[in-house]
């Protein structure tokens, strides 16, 4: 009977000893060199970090030596079919020989994941056997509840993703160092309400380095002493490495009671993670500045409109340039469809145009154009990462998020949208413009034509349509703009869809959308339009929406 008591107790204590066992291994990575400065990571460096490959190609983190920490929009199920887990994993194109895989046998992702406000964005993995730890392969620790991560400590995010070259992922393993920025300075940047106390949120206010995509799930980690702690898991960002849009990720010292609930052996080791000095961030306000205290980067921000080259006005001979922001939106080299640059990396569209293809990776927009036949140095081709399309009753419009910000010239600028301020009525100077199948002549030159707006006699809403004498839209000219001129710049009020018409939906119309997905809308150079003030800033969650109905280009 003692015999037995002691035996048991000897279980227990092993039992206790095993509940906290990944303390004494986790967070280190013994071949990490990293100091600062992001680039190739050597084998080793990131021993924890995960490759998913499922319907999206995702990150991940190991936690123990049975699973895996990653964000819960990478599994739009919790179908375990057609997994793979990848550790170990260094060079995409070349050898891995410190790679193992695995497949999966349980997804489960944080009960209270909100799609819409992408809220608990977390997920647990459990690999189908164990992994033996390795110099390659390590669990890393998570940041215990209660850890505090101030505005500014250095963090490192790791992934596949982070290579912003049209759109393919990186072969090799990536890491960039990137500070924290306090919720309540993200919040403001990526719109009040977006964040949560379940997000921690981090970049550089001048952009440039970031999260992608692929990078999803990923690790944020940062160091404390010996041992690396994971404080984030990527969830989402508005564009990729944009100046004042830090990435959102998923804050893991909120989910310890979770985690250990649902991980009962070999669990992960848990470390407090603690600032020193108070947080820059807990009297940051929005408004007085749009990037942080203590940021040294301010370039000007993105002015939509100008078009220096167009002499529209003055009844002189059109050249390149006249419509800065025209984008011919091209598979294998031929002209499908008209679009805008809207963004510094996003272009509008009619998403009639993508009904045959909607997948990202077919697609390439030109840019700088004003001849489609032959080269311009002032042409810039980018690939397209996902497409998002709005979801409205009728006519519908597209946004293409580009593969990186083009250069801007007197031949590439943004447009202005009108969000239902401007009243274009009164003998505005309006526009169609577009490459219209067999207009343009062997050049196929970028054809305009003045449009005359006219009051809307029969629809539900002023500031939903806009209503044209009949216009000829032809094939080509979809997604191309209809668009006015106020005082010194030009701002477009409707998307060209694939009919002709008289009465078009409103970029208006499209409003909530468009914030949803471009964030912050651009103003124009010199007013200082209010437009951007009045409506509360809806999510952007692009990467998240991508999981579920768009295409995106790494898949
Ligand atoms: C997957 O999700 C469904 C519905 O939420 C649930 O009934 C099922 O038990 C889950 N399967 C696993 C393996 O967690
Ligand atoms: C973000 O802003 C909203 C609206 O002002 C607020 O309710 C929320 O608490 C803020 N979140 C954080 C983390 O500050
Ligand atoms: C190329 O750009 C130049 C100005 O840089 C312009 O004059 C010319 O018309 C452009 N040609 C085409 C084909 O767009
Ligand atoms: C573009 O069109 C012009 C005018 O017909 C022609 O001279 C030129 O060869 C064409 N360029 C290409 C690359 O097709
Ligand atoms: C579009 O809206 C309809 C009706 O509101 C809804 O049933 C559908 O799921 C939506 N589609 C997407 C892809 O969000
Ligand atoms: C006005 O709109 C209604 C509802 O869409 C339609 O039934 C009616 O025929 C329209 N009238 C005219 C004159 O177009
Ligand atoms: C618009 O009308 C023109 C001329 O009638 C026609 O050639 C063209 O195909 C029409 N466009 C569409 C999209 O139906």
């Amino acid at each position: 009977m003692a015999g037995l008591k002691a035996l048991w107790v000897a279980v227990l204590l092993l039992l206790l000893q095993e509940a906290s066992s990944q303390l004494n291994v986790c967070g280190r990575a013994p071949l990490n060199s990293k100091i600062v400065g992001g680039v190739d990571a050597a084998p080793g460096t990131w021993p924890w970090q995960a490759r998913l490959e499922a319907v999206v190609l995702c990150g991940g983190s190991l936690i123990n030596n049975m699973w895996v920490l990653t964000a819960a929009h990478c599994f739009p199920t919790n179908d375990t079919k057609g997994v793979t887990v990848f550790l170990g994993h260094q060079d995409q194109g070349g050898s891995n020989p410190n790679e193992v895989s695995r497949t999966v046998s349980r997804i489960l992702c944080h009960p209270d994941y909100n799609s819409v406000t992408i809220d608990n964005d977390i997920c647990l993995v459990q690999l189908s056997s164990s992994v033996t730890f390795t110099d390659y392969i390590m669990p890393v620790c998570l940041a215990a509840e209660g850890s505090t991560f101030n505005s500014g400590i250095i963090n490192w995010v790791t992934g596949w993703g982070t290579a912003s070259l049209e759109g393919s992922p990186a072969d090799i393993l990536q890491g960039v160092d990137v500070p924290i920025v306090g919720n309540r300075e993200c919040n403001c940047s990526n719109g009040l309400g977006t964040i949560t106390n379940n997000m921690i949120c981090a970049g550089v206010p001048a952009g440039g380095k970031s999260v992608c995509r692929g990078d999803c799930g990923g690790p944020l980690v940062s160091r404390q002493g010996p041992l690396w702690v994971q404080s984030g898991v990527v969830s989402f960002s508005r564009g990729c490495a944009l100046p004042n849009f830090p990435a959102v990720y998923a804050r893991v010292s909120k989910y310890q009671p979770w985690i250990l609930s649902k991980i009962t052996t070999n669990q992960p080791g848990f470390v407090d993670f603690r600032s020193v000095g108070t947080d820059s961030d807990s009297t940051f306000n929005c408004g007085t500045q749009t990037s942080g205290p203590g940021t040294t980067a301010t370039t000007a921000p993105l002015k939509c409109g100008s078009a220096l080259m167009n002499t529209r006005d003055s009844g002189q001979v059109q050249s390149a340039g006249v419509w800065p922001w025209m984008a011919s939106l091209q598979i294998n080299g031929v002209h499908m469809c008209g679009g805008t640059l809207v963004a510094a990396d996003a272009v509008l569209s009619d998403a009639s145009c993508f009904t045959m293809q909607p997948s990202a990776s077919y697609w390439r927009v030109e840019l700088g154009r004003r001849n489609l036949n032959g080269t311009n140095s002032s042409t810039v081709t980018l690939a397209v990462r996902f497409i998002v399309f709005s979801n409205l009753t009728g006519d519908n419009i597209a946004v293409l998020t580009l593969s990186s910000s083009p250069r801007l010239s007197d031949y590439i600028q943004p447009i202005c949208l009108d969000m239902g301020m401007g009243s274009f009525l009164n003998n505005a100077d309006c526009w169609m413009a577009g490459w219209g199948l067999g207009q343009g002549g062997a050049q196929q030159t970028l054809q305009d034509f003045n449009a005359m707006l006219v009051v809307c006699s029969n629809v539900s809403s002023q500031r939903d349509y806009i209503c044209t004498e009949a216009l000829t839209v032809r094939q080509g000219d979809a997604g191309s703009p209809l668009m006015c001129k106020s005082d010194n710049y030009w701002t477009q009020v409707a998307v060209l869809p694939n009919a002709n018409r008289s009465v078009f939906s409103a970029t208006a119309r499209f409003e909530s959308f468009l914030r949803t997905t471009l964030g912050n809308l651009l103003s124009p150079p010199t007013t200082n339009h209010a437009s951007d003030a009045r409506f509360p800033m809806a999510l952007s969650h692009l990467l998240l929406l991508s999981s579920l109905y768009l295409f995106s280009a790494l898949i």
